[in-house]
């Protein structure tokens, strides 16, 4: 079996992914978590979107959901998954089966939990190209080994053999992502594939991801904490609070003209490492709400240091300032420059 390196897009121009006004909404025994509250975003071909935002903001539920591993039976779903002109909302799940994996691949969390500890890492490689693609086992086996080449492990023949507690915490996600891009998916979704490992690492991952997105003609989405790691690796950026799109644009819109208070304290709160030493980093005033009690009106108010009465009573809406570059904010956009400019740029 051979790769497909290069395939016609018959998608002509449109997003491989769009997501609409998506709600993702779980029965608890507390209440409604509002996990995912309207969110919609593109993705094309060879791009890399990047989502950003403190933990608990729905950046996991939002692509779960696009993966179909969150459905209708776990969660009250709204709005439309448009994947290749399909809305996958609306596929049976055993469609859906097929597209995961084969057309989307993840990278999840937490590694451990993605790769068995009881089964060669080769061996686990070899299974998902067994599951979707009528193959032989030593073909599946070579295609491992090539993968695990690619991703840059080293003897990978010798690594395929090794179990994945073997593998240090930056193998063990080169192994995750080859795990994912085996089956050649058009969308490769990385939910905080750095977090765990340093700084050179994350460096080489992310490197690595460029790459293969390039290699592989594929869309990528990366999920992570932090703005600073990803800023340059991906075409947008959407910033994500309490289940809603904040602010979404490039990088340099976000850090050198951004128009939303929340995007101001993620750049405030980056740490700098400048002529060796460790700058100042102020970390954002107060904690996420609740997504069971959502605060009436901009959910970032309780912590926002330019609220206004408007903002306890009406839902920001999503406002463009110059090319995709939007933030949802009652601020006047003049007021937004202004504070930008004499605020949050000096001490970013
Ligand atoms: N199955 C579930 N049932 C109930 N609530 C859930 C479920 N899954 C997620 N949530 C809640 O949905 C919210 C969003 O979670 P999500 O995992 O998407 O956050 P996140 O932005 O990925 O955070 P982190 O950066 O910590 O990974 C959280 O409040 C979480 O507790
Ligand atoms: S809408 Fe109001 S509370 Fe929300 S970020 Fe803008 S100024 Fe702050
Ligand atoms: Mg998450």
């Amino acid at each position: 079996m051979t790769h497909r390196f290069s395939r016609d897009d018959s998608n002509n121009g449109k997003p491989l992914l769009e997501v609409r006004d998506l709600k993702v909404q779980f029965p608890t025994p507390d209440g409604l978590v509002k996990a995912v509250d309207g969110v919609s975003f593109k993705i094309h071909r060879g791009e890399t979107l990047g989502v950003v935002g403190e933990s608990g903001s729905g950046k996991s539920v939002t692509f779960l959901t696009v993966m179909g591993l969150i459905s209708s039976r776990d969660a009250h779903l709204e709005g439309e998954v448009m994947f290749k002109g399909r809305d996958l909302l609306k596929l049976p799940e055993v469609e859906m089966r097929h597209i995961r994996g084969k057309e989307m691949g993840m990278v999840f969390q937490d590694p451990m939990t993605s790769l068995h500890p009881m089964y060669r890492v080769g061996y686990q490689i070899a299974e998902a190209v067994l599951a979707h693609e009528a193959t032989s086992k030593k073909a599946a086996w070579g295609l491992a080994v090539d993968l695990l080449g690619r991703v840059g492990i080293p003897k990978p023949a010798e690594a395929a053999r090794r179990y994945p507690h073997e593998f240090s915490g930056g193998m063990r996600q080169r192994a995750m992502i080859a795990m994912s891009l085996v089956l050649n998916p058009d969308l490769l979704i990385a939910d905080e594939p750095t977090t765990a490992l340093d700084v050179t690492v994350q460096a080489q991952i992310l490197d690595l991801i460029d790459r293969l997105k390039t290699e592989f003609n594929a869309a990528v989405a990366i999920i992570t904490h932090d703005l600073g790691v990803v800023a340059e690796h991906c075409e947008r950026i959407q910033v994500m609070y309490a289940g809603r799109v904040t602010e979404t644009g490039t990088g340099d819109d976000l850090f050198y003209r951004g128009h939303h208070p929340y995007t101001w304290g993620l750049l405030q709160s980056i740490p700098r490492l400048d002529a060796g030493q460790t700058q100042r980093l102020l970390p954002i005033k107060g904690l996420p709400p609740s997504l069971i009690f959502v605060p009436p009106g901009c959910a970032f108010h309780p912590r926002c240091p330019y609220v206004m009465d408007v903002c306890r009573t009406e839902i920001p809406t999503m406002r463009l300032e110059e090319g995709e570059h939007a933030a949802a904010c009652h601020l006047s956009s003049e007021e937004q420059q202004r504070i930008f400019t004499e605020k949050v740029l000096q001490q970013t």
